[in-house]
């Protein structure tokens, strides 16, 4: 392969900006996989696909999309001000509609229109979800998907609870048309609200961080392409530096390749990683690197931001990724040689919750103890990455 070919595959299999779209490219989550294909093929049956920033929901509903070829797949991406009509105009918008009219008089000939099912809507002045059973019945005869996506941004909670009338329906009355619901939450009924009627219908699938051995088939899915090698060591790395979130696998290796790919080295080698982590700060997600440089702007020389964003990294957090004051302090003692009095870290701690520090910290109290966590969990991810520059 020549080094222009190389770069062209590069460009392929690690995509840290873009959801994946083709199979060969989707690595792990078969067991979610499995549970959302099975949900579709159950009559009745709907899906909430729910979980962290960043763990791959966006790829698991294309390629649920992709696998069941019996379905007729729409996939919409929720904004903020997005509403019930707006939704599902975009969505109808994508679902063609031939109809046929004779004409009139001997030897007419039929007259064909094309159109979507969007243009149903002009019928109804306020949208209801019974409409959409109505105005879905040119299409029952297909097995049809409509596919959510980024839901957490909807603003409105009347709108919310629109789609939740509408599942429980068309779990009712329609068993071709199934809803899967995508977006970034802790729980349920953060995403839809909280409704007991939805418990048989709106199956719950929980999309986890990725595993080692789900991350590694994207390494080495990868370097196998490239024709490259990767040292266990450099593997480790990539992985653990990753913490389960995929974009850092396809940043810390699209960068990895590139400069061994650039030596003309047969290898990705522990300089390379080092070159990758580099470039991975460069290059990740504007929104991480913005609240990054929020949380630690400052004219001070002696500014303490970055350390307490690294005793915050290095702090052990609980099954909800949250750490303690006393957590922090210890750590910020370790890294900075030097106790932090109490008053300074809290105080420290607070303005980072703050949004003229890019809220990059969030303070959480459960039964009267505070604790702190990542807002954006990727920011985790970098604020170690940082600290291993350093
Ligand atoms: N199963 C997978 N195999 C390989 N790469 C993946 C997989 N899932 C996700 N990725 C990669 O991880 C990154 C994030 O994926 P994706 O956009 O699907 O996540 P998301 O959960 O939808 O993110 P957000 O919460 O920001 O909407 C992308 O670079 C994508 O290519
Ligand atoms: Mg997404």
């Amino acid at each position: 392969m020549t080094k222009e070919e190389k770069e062209q595959v590069l460009m392929r299999v690690f995509s840290p900006m873009a959801p994946i779209k083709s199979q060969d490219l989707f690595f792990g989550r078969s067991l979610q996989l499995d549970s959302v294909c099975d949900a579709i093929n159950e009559q009745g049956q709907h899906a909430i696909l729910y979980g962290e920033r960043g763990v791959g929901k966006t790829s698991l509903g294309n390629i649920m999309a992709t696998h069941l070829t019996h379905v007729y797949p729409v996939k919409v991406t929720c904004a903020r001000d997005d509403d019930f009509r707006s939704l599902w105009y975009r969505a109808l918008t994508n679902v063609p509609m031939a109809t046929t009219t004779d004409g009139i008089g001997f030897n007419s000939t039929q007259k064909t229109e094309y159109s979507t099912l969007a243009d149903s809507l002009t019928n109804y002045e306020e949208l209801m979800p019974a409409h959409i059973e109505h105005i879905l019945k040119p299409v029952l005869a297909n097995r049809m998907l409509f596919v959510f996506d980024e839901f957490d941004n909807i603003s409105k909670n009347s709108t919310r609870e629109q789609f939740a009338d509408l599942i429980k329906s068309l779990s009712d009355n329609c068993d071709n048309i199934t809803i899967v619901i995508i977006g970034i939450s802790d729980n349920v009924v953060n995403l839809i609200g909280n409704h007991q009627s939805l418990e048989r219908c709106l199956k719950q699938i929980k999309m986890p961080r990725m595993n080692s051995e789900e991350l590694g088939g994207i390494i080495d899915n990868g370097l196998n392409a490239l024709n490259l090698k990767i040292t266990n060591d450099v593997r480790k790395k990539v992985i653990d530096f990753s913490m389960g979130f995929p974009h850092y696998t396809h940043l810390l290796c699209k960068y990895g390749c590139k400069v061994a790919i650039n030596d003309e080295k047969p290898n990705y080698s522990a300089s390379h990683f080092k070159e990758a982590t580099k470039l991975a700060i460069e290059n990740v997600q504007e929104q991480i690197k913005d609240g990054y440089r929020k949380a630690t702007f400052s004219s001070a020389q002696e500014s303490q931001w970055e350390q307490v964003l690294f005793a915050c990294a290095k702090s052990e957090a609980d099954e909800y990724n949250c750490f303690t004051i006393k957590e922090i302090s210890n750590q910020f003692s370790e890294l900075s040689g030097k106790p932090l009095v109490k008053v300074n870290i809290t105080h420290n701690l607070g303005k980072l919750c703050q949004s003229d520090r890019g809220e990059i910290l969030e303070k959480i109290t459960v039964d009267g103890s505070v604790k702190y966590r990542f807002s954006n969990p990727l920011s985790k991810a970098y604020v170690n990455l940082k600290m291993y520059e350093d």
